[in-house]
């Protein structure tokens, strides 16, 4: 017969642990939470307070919900106080040392058939669980953060852990409607290991400017439709937790991509930990609070239109499906736009102010078309190539203007969304680049700015995730089901990397991939095995019926 769980306790109560035990006591579960000192156990309190009066106001929760939950509620600073528990979740620092030692104290202190659960990100479950004198019954309880809301959970199950063990933990987590997953005991499980040398690369990317934190958190937000950017949501998580989890996983696997970048450590050194603290890649209205305020980097209102050119007559070059969607999107925009296909003579654009270009993503053939659009544009006129792929500095240097050329990356439907990426290169003239940000304002579309290299921000920071996904279904670590349902419902990403890999097409996200690989030579962007065997046998996602998945029959 299956375990009966009726007390929970929680030690621990950050970030993590009062979502935790939020979540049990919601569920009418008994909960005793422990913290280190009063002053953390009643600012844990405060922020289920705090969380649960949201629930109340968003309407998930009746105020006499609320307060049976919080009477459920018992907190204290003695472990000792955990006697009775049936199971216990720890949900301390991310550091093996604190958290052996919780467990070997309450291997002595719970009753021997109560469970004990880690709440670890990224450290051996193992490895904790050796520290008691009964390692079957430690598992991994992986919850993510905010606890209340994400669905995932992970079950963490290492070679001595008990079947039944799991299999009871496994049932309390779908009565309270959480999605569990069991997986082995590897750095970072399925969702961190995937979401953390994405979080990690942007880090990277604002460390060496190469586009400003806001840039990189819009573009991920209107670029891939995440509900945060990565720069917020690692102030959501904690930078010292960040830190402790990229460093765990790169001592695990050495991939030079999860060494933490230097500047979350800076960061973690100077205490600025994220939203806990009030500040981290952003300043916070106050500590625990997720209004962000402006601070020293906020970015200044517009440059003065002086410093911007005059744009009235917008050219497009190309007849597919991007520069139509272009043309509509400047023509809505209320420019006066002469749209060049095949059957028009480019001589049409010499009074252009501005000249789109989005042909074929084939360097020579662009290359021509600048090179003749440089002697037909007149003196000023701004060139601007949509190449996903290509640097815009080759384009560039086929004209005799290198700085009057940019690159303007609109996504496909380029009516839809609101994102266009603009590349600036070593060349280009700051003045342009404000021209177009403004032009794009004008069209009603959001631009970032950034730096001419491979991937530009998206493609950069998207592409080697859904890579490390397909090395992950290789590894057979997880399924495809399991790594989709674990990035859509612990992460609340819109599409899982296999969904939107078949739906992007498996020969577009090599290309993608190789073009990534090249430029930056990195082991860890080599494109995986696997996506390059089904690009070979044709397999390339929804257009041919078959990807990762098989809809012929569907
Ligand atoms: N932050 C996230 O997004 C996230 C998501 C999933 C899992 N986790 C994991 O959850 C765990 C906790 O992370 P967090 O972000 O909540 O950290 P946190 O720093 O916000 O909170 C840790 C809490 O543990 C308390 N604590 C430390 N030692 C203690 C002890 N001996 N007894 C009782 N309490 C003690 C601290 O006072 C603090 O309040 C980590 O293992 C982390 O990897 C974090």
């Amino acid at each position: 017969m299956s375990r009966q769980f009726e007390t929970i306790g929680v030690v621990g109560l950050g970030t993590m642990g009062a979502g935790i035990a939020e979540v049990f006591a919601r569920n009418g579960y008994s909960v005793i939470g422990v913290e280190q000192t009063d002053e953390q156990m009643e600012r844990g309190r405060a922020n289920i307070r705090h969380s649960t009066d949201r629930a109340v106001k968003r309407g998930k929760l009746s105020a006499a919900e609320q307060q049976a939950t919080l009477d459920r509620l018992r907190l204290t600073t003695q472990l000792a106080d955990l006697a009775d528990c049936d199971l216990v979740v720890e949900a301390v620092v991310e550091r093996l040392g604190v958290k052996r030692a919780i467990f070997q104290r309450l291997d002595e202190i719970v009753r021997p058939d109560a469970v004990l659960a880690t709440n670890t990100s990224s450290l051996s479950v193992t490895e904790i669980s050796a520290a008691t004198s009964s390692p079957g019954r430690v598992i991994g309880l992986h919850f993510f953060n905010p606890a209340p809301v994400q669905q995932f959970v992970e079950l963490i199950h290492t070679v001595v852990s008990d079947p039944d063990v799991i299999d009871d933990v496994e049932e309390l987590a779908r009565k309270m409607g959480k999605l569990p997953v069991a997986v082995e005991d590897r750095a970072g499980f399925i969702a961190n290991a995937l979401l953390f040398g994405y979080l990690n690369h942007a880090v990277s990317m604002y460390e060496s400017h190469y586009a400003s934190r806001e840039d990189i958190d819009v573009a991920i937000r209107l670029g891939c439709g995440y509900p945060m950017g990565p720069l917020a949501l690692l102030d959501l998580i904690g930078l010292d937790t960040a830190y402790e989890i990229l460093d765990t996983m790169y001592r695990e696997g050495r991939n030079r991509l999860h060494a933490p970048s230097p500047l979350l450590k800076q960061l973690v050194t100077a205490g600025l930990l994220g939203r806990k603290t009030g500040r981290g890649f952003y300043t916070y209205e106050a500590a625990d609070r997720p209004i962000v305020v402006d601070d020293a980097e906020t970015p200044g209102l517009d440059s003065a239109p002086q410093f911007r050119r005059q744009i009235a007559r917008v050219g497009v070059v190309g007849s597919g499906t991007m520069a139509t969607g272009i043309v509509e999107v400047f023509a809505s925009g209320g420019y006066d736009v002469t749209h060049v296909t095949g059957s028009t003579s480019l001589d049409e654009l010499a009074d252009a102010d501005l000249v789109v270009e989005a042909i074929a993503d084939e360097l020579s053939a662009k290359r021509a078309l600048v090179n003749s659009l440089d002697e037909i544009c007149r003196d000023g006129a701004i060139l601007a190539t949509t190449t996903t792929s290509l640097p815009v500095i080759e384009l560039a240097a086929a004209t005799g203007r290198p700085g009057d050329v940019v690159g303007m990356h609109f996504f496909n439907p380029a009516q839809e969304v609101e994102l266009v990426e603009v590349v600036a290169t070593v060349a280009t003239g700051s003045d342009v680049t404000e021209t177009v940000r403004a032009v794009c304002a004008a069209v009603g579309k959001h631009a970032v700015c950034c730096a001419d290299r491979a991937g530009f921000i998206v493609n950069a920071l998207l592409f080697p995730y859904l890579n490390d996904a397909v090395r992950m279904l290789e590894a057979h670590y997880a399924d495809a089901d399991e790594i989709d349902t674990a990035m859509k419902a612990g992460c609340a990403l819109p599409m899982g990397p296999f969904e939107l890999l078949d739906v992007v097409g498996n020969d577009v996200a090599l290309a993608i991939e190789q073009r990534l690989f090249q430029e930056f030579r990195e082991p860890g962007l080599a494109p995986a095995p696997l996506l390059e065997h089904l690009v070979t046998a044709g397999y390339l996602g929804r257009k041919t019926g078959r990807g990762f998945r098989d809809y012929s029959t569907r």
